[in-house]
């Protein structure tokens, strides 16, 4: 059966860095027969987690419902159909944007945390979805990898949402031009990236 996977766009950018990987991550998924859908975090009605833990206080290995009714419920069973993940966003002040983080803050209902528990316990330890991380920044990869904390961040979704990171595309020096175009490199990792997430490799 055809893969399905799911690409995230943080990026405030249509045609920016973070959305032109992420869009040939998933062409090259698709050409290898999985079904895909790109969602732009500033076109969906995504609300602010506001801490009333309504969504993590049931025991089980579902999400928690959340109290808002916005387009996170809609991406989050779109998610639950899924194989696999592409997450993008850019650095801005050394870590993922805003829009990424308050979608990250919402998943906080993939976690068990009744009041009187301590810590949060992830729902499921299972992670047989795949996902691909993917950041930019106008600093070089290198230093992005060592000073940013947005590897660390999308990581963190990914593996909230059940999913094993299979990639890293960190691309440096995005910040030079108006219109960054993605380096032969980071389109070469976007395209072996899409294949491992299509089952291919
Ligand atoms: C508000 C803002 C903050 C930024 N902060 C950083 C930063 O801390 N470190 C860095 O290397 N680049 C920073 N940048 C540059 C962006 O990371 C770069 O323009 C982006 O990766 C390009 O991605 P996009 O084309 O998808 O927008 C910042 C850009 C903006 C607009």
């Amino acid at each position: 059966m055809a893969k399905k996977i799911i690409g995230i766009v943080g990026s405030y950018r249509k045609n920016g860095m973070i959305d032109r990987l992420v869009t040939e991550t998933l062409a090259s998924a698709e050409a290898l027969g999985a079904v895909t859908k790109k969602i732009y975090l500033t076109d969906v009605h995504i609300e602010f987690c506001n801490n009333c833990r309504y969504c993590t206080q049931k025991p089980g290995p579902e999400p928690g419902k959340c109290v808002h009714a916005d387009d996170f419920n809609v991406i989050l069973s779109e998610w639950q159909e899924s194989d696999g993940l592409v997450i993008g966003s850019p650095v801005n002040f050394y870590n993922v944007t805003a829009v990424t983080r308050r979608f990250m803050e919402r998943l906080v209902c993939f976690s068990y945390w009744p009041w009187g528990q301590h810590s949060p316990k992830m729902r499921s330890g299972n992670k047989d979805k795949k996902a691909v991380l993917i950041t930019s920044s106008a600093m070089p990869s290198f230093m992005g990898r060592i000073f940013t904390g947005a590897p660390r961040a999308l990581r963190l979704i990914a593996t909230t949402m059940g999913a094993k990171p299979v990639k890293t595309i960190f691309a440096g020096l995005a910040a030079q031009e108006e219109n960054p175009v993605p380096s032969e490199k980071a389109i070469r990792q976007a395209r072996v990236a899409g294949r491992q997430l299509a089952g291919g490799q």
